[in-house]
């Protein structure tokens, strides 16, 4: 088969990494970097460590509003895909990339492909949410996750070609472990293994208001512990334009966005995780790395649900409280699969062959 598979974001190039090696194996892959995310840091370094083809095409698109950006995608996807006419066009999450690839496609009666299918927060305030949802509906093959996610799509309809599969990121954690046990990021920072707290923060909700990103930075700075905290440029365009550095504690060590195996790394070795990102919720649970989630939702409910991930939401007492006082303990289930979600994605685009795929509109 031919397959058009469209990423554009930086957790969308480790969801891709197997995939795309698998694929390659028997079939055609032609992929499509929207360049939603540019920066060497979010972008090429992955492309890097985790041995991702490069992009057949980089439609350069760049940073802007939602619909600007997400606009401006479609326009170009849709070129691609009238050149190169795929059988079928495989897309990742839920970030305005992943939009516009479905909505580029299925305009165009090209067969899609979700992995990542089936995620649900019930807050239609994130960008994520509408992304997933529209996603999910325009899709003909939903490789959810997990069983809640399967769960989401059958309550809203959609019982035809979903298969669960387990998650991709899990595969890529799964085989990228060992390479991460060779950084020397923790001797860079001069921290010791469980002796700090890892923090990201890059959700509009926390990052573009004052309000709530002074609170989480508050309670960072009085956490009398060491933060090492890789900074999305998002966040670091807002600190800077609204003067917030002096708000931000010594024991704060502020650093760039760091490559997939010095973060993974970074994780394993925290005493606490917290976060607002989905994909590190996730890894936190899969490095047994208690997870303070800096939001008062989330799709990942099957960690909370466990008891190794706690909803604090802004709230300065609530983090502060959460960093001194949570220490899951119990059992964890195999949430997210058999690390074979690469694997089983291909098989099954295999066997079912674009014309064979059910088509559930
Ligand atoms: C996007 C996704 C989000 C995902 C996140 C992963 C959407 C709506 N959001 O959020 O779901 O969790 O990626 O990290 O698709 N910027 C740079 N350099 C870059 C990229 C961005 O400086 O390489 C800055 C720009 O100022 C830009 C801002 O970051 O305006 C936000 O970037 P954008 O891609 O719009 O959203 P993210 O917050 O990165
Ligand atoms: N990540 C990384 N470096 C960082 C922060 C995150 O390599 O400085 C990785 C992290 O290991 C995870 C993914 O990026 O695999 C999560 O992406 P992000 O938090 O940007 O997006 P989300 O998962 O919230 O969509």
């Amino acid at each position: 088969m031919r397959i058009v598979s469209i990423v554009g974001a930086r957790p969308q190039f480790i969801k891709c990494a197997l995939v795309s090696k698998e694929l390659r194996k028997n079939n055609q892959e032609i992929l499509v970097h929207t360049g939603q995310h540019y920066d060497y840091e979010l972008s090429k370094v992955f492309f890097d460590q985790l041995g991702i083809p490069s992009p057949e095409y980089n439609l350069g698109v760049g940073s802007a509003s939602h619909g600007e950006q997400t606009g401006m995608m479609l326009v170009e996807i849709e070129k691609v895909l009238l050149d190169e006419k795929p059988d079928f066009v495989l897309v990742y999450g839920d970030t305005n990339s992943t939009l516009a690839g479905a909505l580029a496609s299925v305009k165009l009666h090209i067969p899609i492909g979700h992995v990542e299918a089936g995620l649900r927060s019930f807050d239609r305030s994130m960008p994520e949410e509408i992304n997933r949802v529209l996603t999910d509906h325009a899709s003909d093959v939903l490789f959810v996750p997990t069983k809640t996610a399967e769960g989401n799509l059958k309550t809203e309809g959609i019982c035809t070609n979903v298969f669960l599969v387990g998650d991709v990121m899990y595969d890529v954690l799964k085989q990228s472990i060992l390479l991460a046990e060779k950084s020397l990021i923790l001797e860079t920072l001069a921290v010791q293994p469980k002796d700090y707290l890892l923090a990201t923060i890059h959700r509009p909700s926390n990052t573009d208001s004052i309000d709530n990103l002074c609170s989480i930075l508050k309670a960072l700075s009085s956490a009398a512990k060491k933060v090492i905290f890789p900074v999305h440029p998002r966040t670091e365009h807002f600190i800077k334009k609204h003067g917030l550095e002096r708000r931000i504690g010594r024991n704060i060590h502020m650093i760039k966005s760091a490559g997939y195996f010095d973060f993974l790394w970074l994780e394993k070795n925290a005493e606490k995780i917290l976060t607002d990102s989905g994909g590190i919720q996730k890894e936190s649970y899969l490095l047994k790395v208690p997870c303070i989630t800096l939001r008062d939702n989330t799709e990942w409910v099957e960690t909370v649900e466990d008891g190794w991930n706690i909803l604090v939401g802004t709230n300065k007492g609530e983090i502060l409280d959460a960093i001194h006082h949570f220490n899951p303990v119990g059992a964890q289930r195999d949430l997210f699969g058999s690390g074979d979600a690469s694997t089983k994605i291909v098989k099954i685009l295999e066997d079912y062959g674009s014309d064979t795929i059910t088509n559930h509109r």
